[in-house]
C-alpha cells in the first residue's frame, strides 16, 4: 500500500529524530511492500525564520493533503521572546486545531529491561506499569479566551478554561473504547473540588458510564492523581482528562518510565488522519550531539502505522524491535543509568532497532 506522509521536523532535535523515524519506516515498506511517501514542511522556529511565521499555510495545506503527520518538536530559547500567538508553540496548538486532532493518546509503561532507570522505590517498580493517558487536545485552557486588562491590582493577564459538553462527550468517548480494549479500567482525573469545567465534565462522565457497564471508572482529583503515579503507577490502565492537566501528567508519567525519551504519542481526531509525536520538546541543549533518543518517534511512527494504517503486524513488529534492542542492553545517553553500557547516538539506536526489525 501507499502513504502519504507529511514530515514536520520543527525545530532542535527535530529533524535528526524524524529523519530516525522515517529510516525505521522505510525498512518496515521494505519488509511489507508499503511505499511511505514523505514530504517536510516548515513549522515552529524554523519557519518563523524562513518565512516570519511559525505555521506557514503550505504547511497547513501539505498536512490537510496527507494521510498522516510525523512531527519531531518545536521550539527553543532563540525564539522565547515572541508574543504567544507568533510563538513556535503556536504550530503546534494551530495544527491540532486546525486538523480536528481533540485525541491525544499518550501510553507510558516501564519496559523491563529499565526498571533500574525507573526513579520510584524499587517494590514499585517491580510491579511494572502500562497506563494509556487520554488527553483531550483542542480545548480547555488552552484554547479559552485570554488577553490582558485592568485588574483590581493593576494591570493583568487572564486565560480562561471551558469545556462544552459535546468536547467532553467525545474525548470521554475515546477513553471508554479505549478501556473496553484494554483492562477494562478508567480514570477519569480532574479538580471538580474547585472547578465548575470539573464538575460538568464528571457529570458526562458518569451519564455515559451506563453505556459502558464493563468498564469500572474512577473519579480522582488531579493533585491526588499527581501522588498516585508516583506512589503506585499499577493501579492505572487508561486516563482521561482535560488538555491542561494531561499535559502536566504525561510528563510525569514519561519520567517514571525512566526517560521522557521514550514516549510517544498520537493525535487524532474523526478521521483516519493523525499526528504522531514524542512528548518530548525541542532538546536544543542536545540538538546535532547525537544524544538525542529517537525511540519515542520511532514509537510515534509504530502509532502511526496502528491507528491511522491499520497496520497492526508492521506496528507490533516495530514495538518488538524496540523491546528486542533495550533486551539486549543497548542504551542511548539518557537511559544509560547505572547499566554501564557506553551510550549509542540517535543514529546508531536506530541501526540496531532497524537491525532487530531485520531478523
Ligand atoms: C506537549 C507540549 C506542548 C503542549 C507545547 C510544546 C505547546 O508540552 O505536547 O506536551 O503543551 O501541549
Ligand atoms: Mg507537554
Amino acid at each position: 500500500m501507499e502513504f502519504n506522509i507529511a514530515l514536520v521536523k520543527g525545530d532542535g532535535i527535530g529533524p535528526e529524530i524524524v529523519d530516525n523515524a522515517v529510516r525505521v519506516l522505510e525498512e518496515v515498506g521494505r519488509q511489507f511492500g508499503h511505499a511511505f511517501r514523505c514530504k517536510s514542511y516548515l513549522a515552529g522556529g524554523c519557519a518563523i525564520d524562513a518565512c516570519g511565521q511559525p505555521l506557514p499555510q503550505e504547511t497547513v495545506d501539505g498536512c490537510l493533503a496527507s494521510d498522516s503527520v510525523l512531527l519531531g518538536a518545536v521550539g527553543g530559547p532563540k525564539w522565547d521572546g515572541l508574543a504567544g500567538d507568533v510563538r513556535p508553540e503556536k504550530a503546534l496548538l494551530k495544527l491540532r486545531s486546525v486538523l480536528g486532532l481533540y485525541t491525544n493518546l499518550r501510553p507510558a509503561r516501564l519496559y523491563q529491561a529499565l526498571r533500574a532507570e525507573c526513579p520510584l522505590r524499587e517494590s514499585t517498580a517491580e510491579k511494572g506499569f502500562d497506563l494509556m493517558m487520554v488527553r483531550e487536545l483542542t480545548g480547555g485552557i488552552y484554547f479559552g479566551e485570554r488577553g490582558h486588562r485592568e485588574g483590581k491590582y493593576g494591570p493583568e493577564a487572564y486565560d480562561t478554561e471551558a469545556y462544552s459538553e459535546l468536547e467532553i462527550r467525545r474525548i470521554t468517548k475515546v477513553a471508554f473504547e479505549t478501556a473496553r480494549k484494554r483492562r477494562k479500567k478508567l480514570t477519569s482525573i480532574d479538580k471538580a473540588n474547585v472547578l465548575d469545567t470539573s464538575r460538568l465534565w464528571r457529570k458526562i462522565v458518569h451519564e455515559m458510564a451506563a453505556d459502558y457497564p464493563d468498564v469500572t471508572v474512577t473519579d480522582m482529583l488531579v493533585d491526588n492523581a499527581a501522588m498516585q503515579l508516583i506512589r503506585d503507577p499499577s493501579q492505572f490502565d487508561v486516563v482521561v482528562t482535560t488538555n491542561m492537566f494531561g499535559d502536566i501528567l504525561s510528563d510525569e508519567a514519561s519520567q517514571i518510565t525512566g526517560s521522557i525519551g521514550l514516549l510517544p504519542s498520537a493525535s487524532l481526531g474523526d478521521t483516519k488522519r493523525g499526528m504522531y509525536e514524542p512528548i518530548h520538546g525541542s532538546a536544543p541543549d542536545i540538538a546535532g550531539t547525537g544524544k538525542a533518543n529517537p525511540i519515542a518517534t520511532i514509537l510515534s511512527a509504530a502509532m502511526m502505522l496502528r491507528y491511522s494504517f491499520d497496520l497492526q503486524q508492521e506496528a507490533d513488529k516495530v514495538e518488538a524491535a524496540v523491546d528486542a534492542v533495550l533486551n539486549a542492553g543497548w542504551r542511548t545517553a539518557d537511559i544509560v543509568g547505572s547499566s554501564g553500557a557506553s551510550p549509542l547516538t540517535g543514529d546508531e539506536m536506530t541501526d540496531k532497532i532497524i537491525e532487530a526489525l531485520r531478523k
